[in-house]
């Protein structure tokens, strides 16, 4: 048994499973800057009517960031779902959500495979609705949520930090929908 465990087609398939997950898992954050709060509204376009709001601040025990979701003007014939992911660079005033780059992604993960949510260590930081559910709304009604990410913070200068990031909502094709910038609302000292 020994032997065959080690024959060179068991070494093979061993190299490719560890291959296939050759990143690194992300690392709960543990001192998220308390006391600040961001919020990132979608823009008032006219190609979409979709609109929303994300704020996020820091729980009291300092573990990941805590966000709250609320989005709304859905096409009334598409319930989703509708991912949304925090992207890398900030949208100019344009609107234009394809200038907001790729995946908050710090670890190299890439895209593929899939995000499970029952692994979120293993999911690329910025994909909130791999981790936490893509949107599903009812015909007209509003969608939202709120959860903490224990992966992403608060603290300016860590791989992890959102506050200088951007969120984009998806269509079910992949479509860039609409987007908005995380601004700092409010700071206690
Ligand atoms: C796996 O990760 C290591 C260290 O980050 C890197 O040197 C190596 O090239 C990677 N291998 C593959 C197959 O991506
Ligand atoms: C929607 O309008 C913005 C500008 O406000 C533009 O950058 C974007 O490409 C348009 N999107 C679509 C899907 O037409
Ligand atoms: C955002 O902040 C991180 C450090 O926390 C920095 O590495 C990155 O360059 C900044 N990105 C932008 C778009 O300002």
């Amino acid at each position: 048994m020994r032997l065959a465990l080690a024959s060179p087609m068991a070494l093979s398939l061993a190299s490719t499973v560890l291959a296939a997950s050759n990143f690194t898992e992300a690392p709960i954050i543990t001192n998220s800057q308390q006391g600040v709060l961001y919020e990132a509204t979608l823009f008032s376009k006219q190609n979409t009517s979709i609109r929303g709001v994300v704020t996020a601040w820091a729980p009291s025990n300092a573990i990941g960031v805590k966000f709250h979701v609320d989005f709304w003007g859905f096409p009334p014939d598409v319930r989703g779902p509708y991912p949304y992911h925090i992207h890398l660079d900030r949208v100019p005033q344009d609107g234009n959500c394809y200038s907001a780059g790729g995946h908050l992604d710090p670890y190299d993960r890439g895209e593929q495979p899939a995000c499970d949510p029952n692994q979120p260590q293993t999911c690329q930081l910025g994909d909130l609705s791999g981790k936490h559910s893509p949107v599903y709304v009812a015909p007209n009604a509003q969608f939202e949520a709120e959860y903490t990410d224990l992966f992403l913070s608060t603290t300016k200068g860590s791989d992890a930090y959102i506050g200088n990031r951007s969120i984009v909502v998806h269509a079910p094709d992949g479509t860039r929908l609409n987007c908005g910038n995380f601004v700092l609302l409010e700071e206690v000292e």
